[in-house]
């Protein structure tokens, strides 16, 4: 459920036509809807409500400063993977003590100031990121609050790309690679073993692999515990997956069903991870055709958007619905397009094969379901400027990122 829409023929976020939105501030703009995003952080903190849980939002999934102060202030903590998050979730007034910090490679800087902040926990992905914590642990005198990441090796059935927990990925750690570090952690003053963490997979449709993956994660922490380590707290990651086209996920309370069923008997603390369940719906790419060509086999449309603002169709092959803003472009007489941006890529596609009359330079369409993994993901590719992103409140408008200045690009160049 979002609140992008219709009104007569004219496309809206809340209150405001997304064609003004074009008009004051161009294009390509990211375009958040802050009821939605509203909706989406009640509606799964309602679904945990009956439980113990700690929702930690991965910063990954949207960055932005004034993006992540309205998460933070529905209640959620912040999952990490860099000093750069967790500074940005800093300044959009997270407390410390509601950060985890994952990532399967942690300088040893990154580590220092987390730990001088005393944030809830590392998640610990292999043996050489325990040796450094446990330096720094030392030579800072600062006890140290750690998960073990675990690779169940555990097929979450989604794109390869975005599948975390088998034993091909770089991911967490197998058992066998556990047990040796657990007389180190025992020996070890300042480190306290305090949970065990995984992550299988993003944009996961089947609850199969999550269930299977919690029931792992129970028996593990009941050796954990039997072996001495009182650990509170099991997380489970992020992962749950959302509609971008015909996929029909879980409710939130199916997803949080498979996981309360599993953890509550344990009585330990959950941890979850949710990013794209709670900002891919909240955000579409508005974007305005610089032209159409064809060849013989093909009909193109060329927006000013493309792979370096919203990578994922390029990336993961990922399908976004393309809507016009103005909705008379579909209905009888149509042609069918690809919708690719101005890059110097074949891969720079935001769709394939839609269906709609032919539009002229000018008119504007958004793409949907680019709250999670859009702006966050942007580059400079081909020196181009990232861009604008807005929030709206009903009828108001707030810029929360201007658009890049040329003299952005070259700013920390010298020549
Ligand atoms: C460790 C970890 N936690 C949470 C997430 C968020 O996943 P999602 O956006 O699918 O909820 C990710 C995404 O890759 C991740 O790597």
């Amino acid at each position: 459920m979002d609140y992008f829409h219709y009104k007569g023929d004219e496309a809206y976020c809340e209150e405001v036509p997304l064609r003004s939105i074009y008009e004051s501030y161009g294009s390509p703009t990211y375009v958040y809807s802050l009821a939605t995003l509203k909706r989406h952080c009640e509606r799964l903190f309602d679904a945990f409500s009956s439980y113990r849980t700690m929702l930690c939002f991965a910063v990954k999934a949207n960055s932005s400063i004034a993006y992540l102060k309205e998460v933070f202030s529905s209640g959620y903590g912040a999952d990490v993977v860099s000093v750069g998050e967790l500074e940005r979730s800093l300044k959009a007034g997270i407390d410390p003590k509601k950060i985890v910090f994952s990532g399967v490679g942690k300088r040893a800087e990154e580590m220092t100031r987390a730990m001088k902040l005393g944030i809830y926990s590392f998640n610990v992905e292999s043996a050489f990121e325990l040796d450094l914590l446990a330096e720094i642990s030392s030579s800072l005198n600062c006890s140290v609050n750690i998960c073990l990441r675990v690779n169940p090796d555990i097929d979450a059935k989604t794109n390869p790309k975005i599948t975390t927990g088998l034993d091909a990925t770089k991911f967490g750690m197998r058992l066998a690679q556990i047990e040796p570090l657990l007389p180190i952690i025992r020996d070890h003053k300042q480190l306290n073993l305090v949970g065990v963490a995984c992550h299988i997979g993003s944009q996961m449709i089947d609850m199969e692999p999550l269930k299977n993956a919690a029931s792992f994660m129970v028996r593990m922490a009941g050796d954990l515990v039997q072996s001495g380590f009182p650990i509170k707290l099991i997380n489970m990651g992020g992962g749950l997956g959302i509609k971008y086209r015909d996929e029909v996920p879980p409710s939130l309370d199916e997803y949080a069903n498979v996981l309360l069923n599993a953890i509550r008997p344990t009585g330990l603390q959950l941890v979850i991870e949710p990013g794209r369940v709670v900002a891919g719906n909240t955000g579409v790419l508005l974007s305005s055709v610089i032209g159409v060509k064809s060849t013989e086999s093909k009909n193109f449309i060329i927006l000013d958007g493309s792979m370096t603002e919203f990578m994922r169709p390029a990336f993961y092959n990922s399908y976004h619905d393309i809507e016009p803003v103005k909705s008379d472009l579909s209905g009888n007489g149509t042609e069918i397009f690809d919708f690719v941006g101005p890059v110097c890529e074949s891969s720079d596609v935001l769709g394939l094969d839609r269906s709609l009359h032919r539009p002229q330079a000018g008119d504007l369409f958004y793409i949907r379901g680019c709250g999670a993994y859009g702006a966050s993901m942007a580059s400079n590719y081909n020196s181009r400027v990232r861009p604008c992103e807005v929030m709206v409140d009903g009828s108001t408008i707030d810029v929360i990122k201007e658009r890049e200045a040329l003299e952005d690009l070259w700013r920390l160049e010298r020549f």
